[in-house]
């Protein structure tokens, strides 16, 4: 399946940075997202990151300047009618992509496959939304994109082979390592790295140690790159509570209960490191 055009949906932390792999290894992006402002802001990020590739001579202005014009802006989904695959990267809500789903399915051409980012969402849910279960697909980039190289794709109970090799073949040309996975609520990488999360921000509502010490501990004495509740900032809090949701209501464990300081932050709108405040605070 040839693939030359891609639309994003969702500038945010993720499909900026989706945005900006796929334009750099030479596809056509067209970035979606609900404002102007929105895209806008992804452009701009897309643009710093890439102007840092410059100053530290890894790529040429000219390179950049290419690669820049490889993306155009969208606030109207209708433009999904000109590409061949559709990466979406909205919210972690089922809603809100199964009212995308249904809408592109209806735009997009017949042969374009319609693949989610989603972190722990069902794909075959997803899927179901549409008239081609069998070209939709997960295909699961980690944060911050431009650096992690997994991409966890996800089978849907329909997903055809050709298109599964066709996103393992993209993934690769964007120069990232493909594991498959199958379609089970947070897939491997959430199912693990998740609760970790969530009992590290138990282990400060029940006043074990500081935010500070339960990160070193974990930094120091896991080597982790990061501590957890670090993590849980630049992830985004909105989304570590949706997908502790997505794993309490799949697998009715209590060991899955999302934390009550997670979900007061959320009610507050310390989502972290993109709200400006979290479990830190961030000028
Ligand atoms: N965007 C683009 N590039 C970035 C970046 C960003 N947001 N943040 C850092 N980088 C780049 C830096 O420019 C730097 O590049 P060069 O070495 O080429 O100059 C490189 O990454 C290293 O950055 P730093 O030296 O500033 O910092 P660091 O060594 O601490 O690395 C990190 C930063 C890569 C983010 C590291 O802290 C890390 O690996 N953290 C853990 C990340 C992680 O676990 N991600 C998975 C989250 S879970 C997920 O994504 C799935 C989900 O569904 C929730
Ligand atoms: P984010 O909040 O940074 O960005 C989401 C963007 O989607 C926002 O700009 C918002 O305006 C836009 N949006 C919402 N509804 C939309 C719609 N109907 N049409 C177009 N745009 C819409 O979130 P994020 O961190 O980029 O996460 C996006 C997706 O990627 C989620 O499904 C999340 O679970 C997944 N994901 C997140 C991470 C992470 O570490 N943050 C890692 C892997 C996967």
């Amino acid at each position: 399946m040839n693939v030359e055009k891609i639309m994003v949906i969702g500038a945010g932390q993720m499909g900026s940075g989706i945005a900006q792999v796929c334009a750099t290894a030479g596809y056509k992006v067209i970035l979606n997202d609900l404002k102007q402002e929105f895209v806008e802001r992804g452009f701009a990020v897309i643009q710093q990151n890439l102007s840092r590739q410059v100053s530290k001579e890894r790529m040429t202005s000219e390179e950049m300047e290419a690669i820049l014009g490889n993306i155009t802006a969208s606030t109207d989904l209708n433009d999904a009618g000109q590409v061949d695959l559709v990466i979406e990267a909205a919210v972690e809500n089922m809603k809100v992509k199964t009212d995308l789903f249904k809408q592109l399915d209806e735009i997009a051409p017949a042969h374009a496959i319609l693949a989610s980012n989603t972190s722990s969402l069902p794909i075959t849910e997803i899927a179901a939304a549409t008239n081609r279960p069998e070209k939709v697909i997960g295909m699961h980039f980690m944060n911050p994109v431009p650096v992690m190289k997994l991409v966890e794709i996800i089978r849907g109970l329909a997903t055809v082979d050709e298109v599964y090799k066709t996103i393992e073949e993209i993934t690769i040309r964007l120069g990232k390592v493909p594991v498959e996975v199958n379609d089970f609520p947070g897939f491997v990488s959430n199912r693990i790295l998740m609760p970790m999360i969530n009992e590290a921000i138990y282990t400060l509502y029940e006043g074990v140690a500081t935010k500070e010490a339960i990160d070193e501990v974990m930094k120091l004495g896991m080597n982790h790159p990061m501590g957890p509740l670090t993590l849980a900032d630049f992830i985004g809090l909105d989304t570590c509570l949706y997908i502790m949701e997505t794993l309490h209501e799949g697998f009715g464990d209590d060991k899955y209960r999302p934390c009550p300081l997670l979900r007061k932050y959320v009610s507050a709108g310390w989502l972290g490191k993109k709200s400006g405040r979290g479990f830190y605070i961030y000028e």
